[in-house]
């Protein structure tokens, strides 16, 4: 027999940042931070999970790919997961699994993500939480969201935020071994329908330094990362809660945008100095910038990840439609810069 399950994650895209930890292997953060989970036709992780008493080793395939197990972040969640795992029964197929078998028992798992890997757009915060949650259903493990976003941060700290819809907050908690730092949902995805998302895939390559290792090298050399994670993040947490709650968008672009770059002054505060944006995500940024000051009030919001592409998040689908028309006049298609695709969605599941 086989025992499947299939799960599907979207991505989420921090508003503000999660960068720098304080414990490695446990991930935990220097700071909280607040997503907003994209909508799944657009950016998300779809794994298949399977068991079954023919299998003799763990095995995983990644886009097709097979890929090595030996690392100890998968380890570390399948390892959480089993000790959590109960009796399953499912009478229809004839299969019986008792708690106690998990330990022998191998799995097969296959994710596929409908965007680019590792080109910024946090692809390991999808395929995580992803992961968890279908090997929590595989094992009838009953923890809830939050106690299950615990465990995906320690495959990848921003897949905790990704357990959930709507805009979520990572809790940074205070406990060394980690349990109270997790994922909160602070409103759902009906709250703040009006939002609409444009990314502008300005290269799909791998990044040169990932996440893990820039923010290493942050936490080693940046004196900016200090005074941010003490005194400016824990006050924009505030503002930011407060914009979403009465959907203050002025507010909410104005932080998201801050937060942005400043993250980005972090990395370049890093030694050696670490850049993720191109010239066409900074010629982004003063187009975005400029048409919200000539409003009078911002129109759009942008922020950018581990890697050049733009997330811009549009107060209402006229300013979408607008942004969208800007963007094509000042990169058209086939023009000189390295911007080749924009992907346009909902804000949330
Ligand atoms: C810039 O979650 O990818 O996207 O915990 O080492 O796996 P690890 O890092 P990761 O870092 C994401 C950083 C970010 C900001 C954010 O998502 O908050």
């Amino acid at each position: 027999w086989v025992r499947m399950v299939t799960a599907q994650t979207p991505t989420n895209i921090a508003v503000i940042k999660y960068w720098g930890k304080r414990d490695e292997t446990l991930i935990l953060p220097v700071n909280d931070s607040i997503s907003v989970t994209l909508d799944p036709a657009h950016l998300c992780t779809t794994t298949t999970v399977a068991v079954s008493p023919s299998f003799d080793q763990d095995r995983m395939w990644l886009n097709g790919k097979e890929i090595s197990l030996a690392g100890g972040r998968f380890q570390s969640c399948l390892k959480e997961i089993r000790s959590r795992a109960c009796d399953v029964e499912d009478e229809e197929k004839g299969i019986k699994i008792a708690k106690k078998d998990w330990e022998n028992l191998h799995l097969h798992i296959a994710s596929y993500n409908n965007f680019p890997t590792a080109a910024g757009l946090a692809s390991s915060a999808a395929g995580f939480a992803c992961l968890v949650f279908a090997l929590a259903k595989l094992m009838n493990a009953k923890e809830d969201q939050s106690q299950l976003s615990a465990i995906a941060r320690q495959g990848s700290g921003s897949a905790c935020r990704s357990l959930y819809g709507g805009f979520v907050k990572w809790i940074m908690g205070k406990d060394e071994d980690g349990r109270d730092s997790l994922a909160v949902q602070l409103a759902d995805e009906k709250h703040w329908d009006d939002l609409v998302i444009i990314i502008a895939v300005v290269s799909s390559r791998q990044k040169e330094t990932s996440s893990t290792s820039g923010m290493r090298e942050t936490v080693e050399t940046s004196l900016l990362l200090k005074h941010r994670a003490k005194e400016i993040v824990p006050k924009r947490i505030v503002q930011m809660e407060e914009a979403i709650k009465n959907r203050d968008f002025a507010s909410f672009a104005q932080l998201t945008c801050t937060d942005s770059n400043q993250f980005h002054a972090v990395c370049l505060d890093t030694s050696p100095p670490i850049f993720y944006m191109n010239d066409t995500s900074h010629r982004i940024i003063s187009v975005v910038e400029k048409w919200n000051r000539s409003e009078g009030v911002p129109q759009v919001a942008y922020t950018f990840d581990a890697g050049p592409n733009a997330v811009m998040i549009a107060r209402d689908r006229k300013a979408a439609s607008l942004l969208l028309r800007r963007l094509l006049f000042h990169f058209p298609p086939n023009a000189d810069t390295d911007l080749n695709s924009y992907i346009i969605g909902d804000k949330s599941i």
